[in-house]
């Protein structure tokens, strides 16, 4: 016997109105099989706090899938030799024995005793007695004397129910190796035990999946002939008790069991209502047997083999990530349609979840489906990015293409592929008559998560697209979500949910439809209609990646894997780099977009950027508000924008003409504010100028609220679409494809979310999507420190982002203010490393740099296009470290942020070259810095490492580190300690 926590042994009196048994000797059960685990005293806020028993079966492994079967009354299970009246349930004997034959899947017993002489105010079901007439109340009580008088009083059979499933449940989920969910989660007890398992189901359809309702007593606590309870109890099951349950009634003929026949009559009745059929429902008849243990042992075999039979085996196809741990499975579902879980390991990622779509015009894949055939295909590649965060791809897959076909002969297919990292699956519809037009009304593929897990999101479909501090919740707390959906499982695992290869479809939200259970639910056109297509079409790949350690998902390349080649041909004319900017004085107000004495775009100040960036070899200046169309309120006044005609104070070809000299190249800017058939109307042209300018790269912005893309129809009618609707899927890939034509590359704002396009449009360098520096300006809030530890785990997941990090100038209204930065200095630099963008702004003014150029010197050094990147170390949303060789030269660089809590980090330099000595730059918070108060302070220092260093490094509150490896060219001497 293991014991857990400190052992309480209560001598509890006896008080058997029923068989009302408790612990008779102050010494604990035995099993004669399995092992009994017994928590000691676990404490309640709800009751009073007593032992908990828990049986495990024997060969229990701790990597294993066990139900679960809660039961009441758990002093009488496991040992006659310590019960009251000589007599035990036998469950580990009836368990054992039951195991052995496969007659019953893998469980553990949770078995809780009962509160003594409070075994009734626990066990008496509290809400019937409330909902009874007051003056029925009133009677039975009288008619009850004290006892009923003080029943009353102590009721608190609500409060029972709270400890088990807020308390103990969430306690069990956590330290044994169970399925948490309702179908493998029972509850069981006999006579008032009875009572309180079918009421636990009644009152926690969500929790509970069953219920074995022994010998019920049906009259209540109180005997009587003129008791209200029965009555109260059948109606309140009438309103209460949910269908599609596994209940176990029964009784015997004797004792007090004789006078239960009748009041079962009446509950049987409620069970019929409500839908309840041999399958799913027992009431059985014990000829002969009494009220007792001993009976109830004689027939345990019974409601245990009708609760936890074996789950019959709906598998249809199923295939294996190339190491093996990762399996997808299809399933017959339970109602004709077909349903895929995934398991990582032992563990049940994600369980038997819907797939199919609907049509508004043609039959749609849902009910019905035929499994007509099964393809199988390994693959296993390595190719190159133009640029990125590492330069080779390994793509190792197991494919399974399953071809199905609904009742009336439509054929779709859905192609899966599992990598060690992940999977991917998606439809694919072939060419087939009467698909020549297909409004998609509802794609119905669901994610059924492990409950209890960890998830860090944003709300879907809301005003402000993507800009959303990340929530960490519970699934309980969330309705909408945004992909990339980030949570870890109880046991630690860590999952990202989100989609590749959006193209021509509309991007979903995740809906929570019921506990758990996510719907893809595809955002529609402003008519409803989620997606106009035609056969053959396929649908972006939902995503699911999966990994032991939150690094894990970092580290890989599933997005991209699942994204078709580059469609561009020659790209060496898209480059990844640094700019800087008349962006960051905009929006810290010391200057304006639209025109007049402090307009920001002038010939003047744009030169002045481009002297700086030249000196300090930055390629690129990006100037906003160089455009007609800024004067007034431009957030709603889209229609205006002038995409080829500056302001009479920015010479475009003056300005243009000054940098290509100095090397330096203007960034184009184009804000639609969502105005989007007026962006459309000019794009050729806006390009074609930027072309003949040598504008090589473009940053677009779709500033509107969510929902409100103004699109003018073919009648002349303005339509309000969403950005990550089907038809702004496909507006920000035209301008994408468009300005591949003219050789220029795209930075997206207000985009719609990256799913990996920049593999098939190498052109689309960069997008935002998320709360980027600019909130550190407007405050209302600023982004807490533990933001930047979010995003990598999220946002990023999508693929790159531009922040726009480097703000030196923290405080730039001083340290109280609410427009500041929450980070220190030395963070900022870390961001260029932790936050990957091919093209990372400097974002703060030049004159602020000036001011430390001994810390921007980081900024001048670090890359941005990468030979390879290592999260080396991080936990979600509490900090993160990055290792990334730069792209064709030897140098590391190193990364690493954390939220408000300060920390030490030990970064082993293993992914050095070995043998090889570097000078390391190490930029760190000063010792006494924070960002609160103190947010400037940097110590840098060099020094000699190689791979086989640790470097500790300290983490400031809400600080960060950035350090360089610079190849010094050296080699480390052969020494003798050396082997
Ligand atoms: C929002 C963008 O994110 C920001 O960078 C830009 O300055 C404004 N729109 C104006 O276009
Ligand atoms: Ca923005």
């Amino acid at each position: 016997m293991r014991i857990i926590g400190t052992i309480c042994v209560s001598l509890l009196t006896m008080a058997a109105v029923l068989a009302a048994p408790a612990l008779s000797a102050n010494s604990q059960p035995t099993v004669s099989s399995g092992e009994l685990v017994v928590i000691g005293d676990f404490d309640s806020r709800f009751v009073p706090a007593r032992d908990v028993y828990v049986w495990l079966p024997d060969d229990f492994d701790e990597n294993g899938e066990y139900a679960v079967l809660y039961m009441h009354d758990g002093d009488m299970l496991f040992d006659a030799a310590v019960t009251w009246n000589g007599q035990e349930w036998g469950v580990d004997e009836v368990a054992s024995r039951l195991m052995a034959e496969q007659a019953v899947r893998d469980f553990i017993v949770v078995g809780v005793p009962n509160a003594g002489q409070e075994r009734n105010a626990e066990y008496l079901p509290e809400q019937p007695v409330r909902q009874m007439e007051p003056a029925q109340r009133e009677a039975w009580i009288a008619a009850g004397g004290d006892v009923a008088a003080e029943l009353r009083d102590t009721l608190r059979s609500d409060s029972y129910l709270r400890f088990l499933v807020e308390e103990l449940k969430p306690y069990i989920d956590l330290r044994f190796p169970v399925l948490s969910d309702p179908g493998n989660t029972f509850i069981m007890g006999s006579s008032m035990g009875g009572l309180i398992s079918i009421y636990a189901l009644a009152r926690y359809p969500d929790v509970f999946g069953g219920a074995g309702c022994l010998s019920t007593h049906w009259p209540g606590a109180l005997p009587g002939r003129e008791s209200p309870f029965p009555a109260a109890m059948r109606d309140f099951l009438a309103g209460s008790l949910p269908g599609g349950k596994r209940v176990w009634f029964d009784h015997g003929t004797e004792g007090l069991d004789a006078a239960y026949p009748e009041l079962q009559r009446g509950v049987d009745a409620v069970m019929r209502e409500k839908g309840y059929e041999q399958n799913n429902w027992v009431t059985y008849v014990d000829q002969g047997a009494d009220h007792s243990e001993d009976a109830w042992r004689a027939r345990l075999q019974l409601p245990l083999t009708f609760l936890l039979a074996p789950p019959e085996d709906r598998s249809l196809a199923t295939v294996s990530s190339p190491d093996g741990r990762l399996r997808f499975t299809l399933n017959e579902g339970r109602f004709g349609d077909k349903t895929y879980s995934l398991t990582f390991g032992s563990e049940t990622i994600v369980r038997d979840a819907r797939l199919g779509m609907r049509f508004a015009k043609q039959h749609g894949f849902d009910r019905g489906l035929e499994l007509v055939s099964v393809n199988t295909n390994s693959h296993d590649s390595t190719w190159e990015q133009p640029w990125g965060e590492r330069r080779v791809v390994r793509d190792r897959h197991e494919e399974l293409l399953l071809s199905l076909q609904n009742p009336q002969g439509g054929r779709i297919d859905l192609r899966v592929r599992v990598f060690d990292d992940g999977l991917g699956f998606r439809y694919e519809v072939p060419e087939q008559e009467g698909f020549g037009t297909l409004h998609i009304v509802d794609e119905l593929t669901e994610f059924a998560l492990p409950q209890d897990s960890t998830a860090w999101w944003i709300p879907g479909r809301r005003y402000n697209r993507y800009e959303y501090l990340y929530r960490m919740t519970g699934l309980e707390g969330i309705e909408t979500a945004h992909s990339p959906f980030t949570l870890r499982t109880p046991r630690g695992t860590h999952v990202s949910i989100h989609e590749a290869a959006l193209v021509d479809y509309a991007g979903f939200v995740l809906d929570q439809r019921r506990p758990g259970v996510f719907q893809a639910n595809l955002t529609p056109w402003s008519d409803g209609v989620r997606v106009k297509t035609a056969a053959p079409f396929k649908t972006p790949w939902r995503t699911i990646q999966v990994a032991e350690a939150a690094t894990g998902l970092l580290n890989s390349s599933l997005i991209l894997n699942l994204n078709e080649p580059n469609a561009l041909g020659d790209v060496s004319w898209v480059q990844p780099g640094k700019y800087v900017g008349i962006w960051w004085a905009m929006h810290i107000k010391r200057k304006t977009w639209g025109s007049g004495i402090i307009h920001g775009a002038t010939t003047a100040e744009t030169k002045r950027y481009m002297d700086f960036a030249a000196k300090h070899g930055f390629d690129g200046v990006l100037v906003e508000g160089w455009n007609v169309g800024w004067d007034g309120d431009w957030f709603h006044n889209g229609d205006l924008f002038s995409f080829t005609e500056s302001y009479p104070d920015f010479d475009i070809d003056e300005v243009t003409r000054y940098g290509l000299k100095k090397g330096v190249r203007l960034i184009g800017h184009h804000e639609t504010s969502g105005n989007i058939s007026n962006y459309a109307s000019q794009m050729a042209d806006a390009y074609d100028l930027y072309e003949k300018l040598g504008v090589s790269q473009v940053k677009t912005g779709y500033v509107a609220d969510g929902g409100d893309i103004r699109r003018i129809d073919e009648n002349g009618i303005a339509q309000y679409e969403w950005h990550d609707g089907q038809f702004m899927v496909g507006e920000y890939l035209r301008s994408v494809t468009e300005a591949a034509k003219r050789r220029i590359s795209i930075n997206t704002h207000e985009p719609v979310k990256d799913t990996g396009l920049r593999r098939t449009y190498p052109n689309w360098l960069t997008r935002e999507g998320a709360k980027g520096q600019e909130f550190n300006a407007w405050g209302n809030p600023p982004n807490p420190p533990k933001h930047t530890a979010i995003l990598p785990y999220t946002r990023l997941l999508a693929g790159p982002m531009d922040f726009t990090p480097g703000i030196f100038d923290l405080t730039f209204d001083g340290l109280d203010w609410r427009h500041r930065v929450n980070t220190t200095l030395a963070k900022q630099l870390a961001l260029y490393v932790t936050l990957y963008s091919p093209v990372h702004m400097a974002a703060d003014l030049p004159e602020n740099y000036e001011a430390r150029p001994d810390v921007f010197q980081f900024i001048v050094d670090v890359p941005t296009d990468w030979e390879e990147s290592i999260a080396v170390a991080g936990e979600v949303g509490e900090y993160v470290a990055f290792a990334r060789q730069e792209r064709g030269g030897p140098d590391w660089y190193l990364g690493a942020v954390t939220d408000s809590n300060e920390r030490d980090l030990s970064i082993a330099l293993d992914f050095l070259e070995p043998g090889h000595v570097y000078t390391a730059h190490v930029y760190r918070d000063g010792a006494s810095a924070d960002w609160k108060n103190n947010p400037y302070p940097v110590d840098i220092e060099k020094r000699a490492v190689t791979n086989d260093d640790v470097m500790e490094l300290w983490l400031a509150p809400g600080g960060g580190a950035a350090v360089r490896f610079e190849a010094s060219g050296d080699t480390v001497p052969v020494s003798v300690d050396r082997p």
